[in-house]
């Protein structure tokens, strides 16, 4: 690693991991994380940085993202920068500001990883508030969209970039009170297969979507209260797929739904074939 962070728990976490990543592999690519104040997406955040990204940090909770912005730069050589942003209120002048900010700083996204996302009510579709199904919606399928579409040009002055589409197990095969959580999880799969398709020829942007599986997080206590936490991974644990996929080893990988859970690592790697 480049500068031997202080992060034990990717310390601990990359024992495990099914890829070998180079220390700079992801040397001065430029990425946008959504919610990247907690959980899932704020550990990406780190880890990218850890790894030489400059980290585009969006959430909802500005002195959230404040303490992964000073854990970055007290920790990497990295330039992160904090995009305080409610994707319930997400519109198209908002996105354009967002990418003109992007261009101007940087010049290019090398990727966006589409994590912010919000549970909902787990009660049966009969009794479904239909309010709460749109802001779902709005947040967890719509945003991405929008976010996507404004940032394309940016996206398309890098190389080759990457998109992951964060998922869940419900948004491949739908279960009984997931409601909109589950429905726009499935938008979100579909947004990955039409995308990566529009993209397939010209080649310089691959999308896939990832299903990080049961992870120890502020969301996975909403959804499972009774549950021990000390039982499940920490965000850490798994996060080899989600930077393989953001590095050059992925190139050409596209269109593919990936399951960090279940994942062999990739197919020329020469750890996972040991
Ligand atoms: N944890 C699991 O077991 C699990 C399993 C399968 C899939 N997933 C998926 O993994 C991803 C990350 O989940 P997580 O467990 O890390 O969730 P989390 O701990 O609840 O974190 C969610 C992140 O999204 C942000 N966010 C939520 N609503 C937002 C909004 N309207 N505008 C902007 N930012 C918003 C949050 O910001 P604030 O901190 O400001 O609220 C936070 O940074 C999600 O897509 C989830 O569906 C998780």
């Amino acid at each position: 690693m480049p500068e031997k962070p202080d992060y034990p728990e990717l310390e601990a976490a990359r024992l495990n991991w099914r890829f070998t990543p180079a220390d700079s592999c992801l040397a001065a690519k430029v990425i946008l994380v959504t919610g990247a104040s907690d959980g899932i997406g704020r550990a990406l955040a780190k880890t990218y940085a850890t790894f030489g990204a400059h980290v585009v940090l969006l959430g909802r909770t500005r002195a959230k993202l404040e303490v992964v912005f000073d854990w970055i730069t007290t920790h990497t050589r990295t330039e992160p920068v904090i995009v305080p942003c409610e994707l319930a209120a997400l519109d198209e002048e908002s996105g354009y500001a967002l990418r003109d900010a992007i261009d101007d700083s940087f010049g290019r996204l090398d990727g966006i990883v589409h994590n912010a996302s919000i549970l909902g009510p787990k009660v049966p579709i009969a009794h479904y508030p239909a309010q709460q199904w749109q802001q779902v919606l709005q947040v967890n399928a719509f945003a991405p969209f929008l976010l996507t579409q404004v940032l394309l040009p940016v996206l398309e002055k890098s190389p080759n970039a990457s998109i992951v589409m964060i998922s869940s197990s419900v948004g491949r095969k739908g279960r009984a009170y997931w409601g909109a959580y589950a429905v726009s999880k499935f938008a979100l799969e579909g947004l990955t297969e039409v995308l990566a398709d529009e993209h397939s020829h010209a080649g310089k942007i691959r999308i896939n979507s990832l299903n990080p599986g049961g992870t120890r997080t502020a969301m996975r206590r909403a959804a499972y209260p009774a549950e021990d936490p000390a039982t499940l991974p920490n965000p850490e644990d798994r996060l080899d797929v989600a930077l393989y996929l953001m590095t050059d080893s992925a190139i050409g990988v596209t269109g593919e739904r990936f399951d960090a859970r279940s994942w062999d690592g990739p197919v020329d790697d020469g750890k996972s074939e040991q």
